[in-house]
């Protein structure tokens, strides 16, 4: 929790006055989200474009103005969590279901800022089950397509009942054993019909901000 603060906060560094912001969503850029409101509250001057409803609604409560993509076709700088960074500054991301959205606004950034804490630094990426969303129609089918790709599915639900995103999509959380091509295995996902988007992030990230061992912050 105080690492998260630490990297979270940190970001705000990447923040200038007048600047379009992406809001990520997550328990570590909550704490960005709330150094910006209260930035915000001494005179700084920004829009912010969420990337979910969740931080759509924290964005507004701690008062920083809410713009979107009919005024907005450009954004300074995005800021997001990940689920796990590899060495290359790839990423997994839709641990909290907001992926696409997420996605869109990384690539309309002119910087995407990524916050995480040491736990999400890892060698290769995989570990952490890949999220995919994916239409509600014909996911048996969509299912199988991944299936033949290498990974392993499970639709992500609660009490028996599928996990529903800002979108009104499902996801399926992918076990798979080898990614070590991301770039190649985001297009095939993407190509399968009834996938809308995957939560491999690649080639997309500017700066990681982290702690090292001493929990200085550490930008890559
Ligand atoms: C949501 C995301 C988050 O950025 C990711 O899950 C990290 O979240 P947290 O900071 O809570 O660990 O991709 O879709």
């Amino acid at each position: 929790m105080i690492d998260k603060k630490l990297v979270g906060e940190k970001a705000v560094d990447f923040v200038k006055d007048g600047m379009v912001v992406g809001l990520g969503t997550g328990s570590t850029v909550y704490y960005t989200i709330i150094k910006l409101g209260e930035l915000v509250k001494e005179g700084l001057s920004i829009i912010g474009i969420p990337t979910s409803i969740q931080t759509e609604e924290l964005a507004k409560k701690v008062g920083i103005p809410i713009g979107d993509f009919k005024e907005i076709e450009q954004i300074d700088v995005a800021i997001d969590g990940a689920d796990e960074v590899d060495s290359n500054l790839n990423l997994i991301k839709g641990g909290g279901g907001a992926l696409l959205r997420e996605k869109i606004i990384a690539k309309a950034a002119k910087a995407f800022i990524v916050v995480a804490t040491p736990p999400k630094m890892v060698e290769k990426l995989g570990a952490f089950k890949l999220p995919v969303e994916v239409v509600p129609f014909g996911t048996e089918l969509t299912e199988k397509h991944i299936c033949e790709l290498g990974g392993e599915p499970l639709l992500r639900q609660s009490e028996g009942i599928p996990f529903m995103t800002d979108n009104g999509n499902y996801i399926f959380d992918c076990i798979f054993l080898d990614i070590s091509n991301p770039k190649k295995l985001e297009e095939h996902l993407n190509i399968i019909p009834g996938v809308v988007e995957n939560g491999l992030f690649v080639g997309m990230s500017d700066t990681v901000i982290t702690l090292d061992r001493n929990k200085n912050v550490l930008f890559i």
